[in-house]
């Protein structure tokens, strides 16, 4: 299962990246401008920094202009992900963008139809919201489970899960057992999957035990 972090926030993504543990990086409107950052910039910066693909969202909404918009963030660096709406002119971009051998990532899918119109565009990734599902009462990881059971039928569908608004670790744990391909989340999720009471209350301890030993290892 890959792991990508939800932010544009470069601070977070350095530290995180240093880990080894990040294999990619996923931006939308918000969280740009939640950055205050320029757009090009960023996503530069992040893709120096994260091998792996970083998703850059057009902004526009019609064909014409959300292509166009996809070739220019394609062309800032070979690991841009163009993300794009599921929308019918979102899949047309898709469409041509993959064909044109660039990664495309369908975003705001909320429907396993959706998903299939998007593995059909030969997106390279769709984006299924589970927490803004949760939110309105439905159950996100029930679209990611039906997502999953459809491509697993269609070998020749590449499209990865890419399970989006991750708002806790169990949302992880959910997902890998599901067997999505990747889960996107923000830091401090990535952060949480680490942390248990158990392993701090033992390391506390073992540490207590050794400082009596009075030895060192180097
Ligand atoms: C994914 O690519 C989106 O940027 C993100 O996961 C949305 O999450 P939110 O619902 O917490 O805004």
């Amino acid at each position: 299962m890959k792991f990508f972090i939800d932010t544009a926030e470069v601070a977070d993504i350095k530290a995180m990246a240093e880990t080894g543990l990040v294999d990619g990086v996923t931006t939308n409107p918000s969280l740009i401008a939640k950055s205050g950052r320029n757009i090009l910039d960023v996503i530069c910066e992040i893709c120096d920094i994260v091998p792996g693909p970083v998703s850059a969202e057009v902004a526009a909404t019609d064909f014409e202009t959300m292509l166009a918009e996809g070739r220019k963030l394609r062309a800032l660096r070979p690991n841009v992900a163009v993300k794009v709406p599921l929308t019918w002119d979102g899949l047309k971009t898709c469409k041509v963008l993959a064909d044109e051998g660039t990664k495309v990532n369908v975003t705001l899918c909320f429907s396993a139809n959706q998903a299939i119109l998007a593995a059909k565009a030969g997106a390279a990734f769709v984006s299924p919201f589970v927490g803004r599902l949760d939110d309105i009462g439905q159950d996100g990881m029930q679209l990611i489970s039906d997502i999953v059971e459809i491509y697993q039928q269609y070998p020749d569908f590449t499209t990865e899960v890419l399970v989006a608004s991750v708002r806790s670790p169990m949302h992880v744990t959910d997902a890998a057992r599901l067997g999505a391909h990747v889960a996107t989340m923000p830091a401090s999720v990535l952060r949480q999957m680490a942390a248990h009471p158990l392993t701090d209350k033992g390391l506390a301890a073992f540490c207590a035990d050794w400082a009596k030993t009075g030895q060192s290892i180097l």
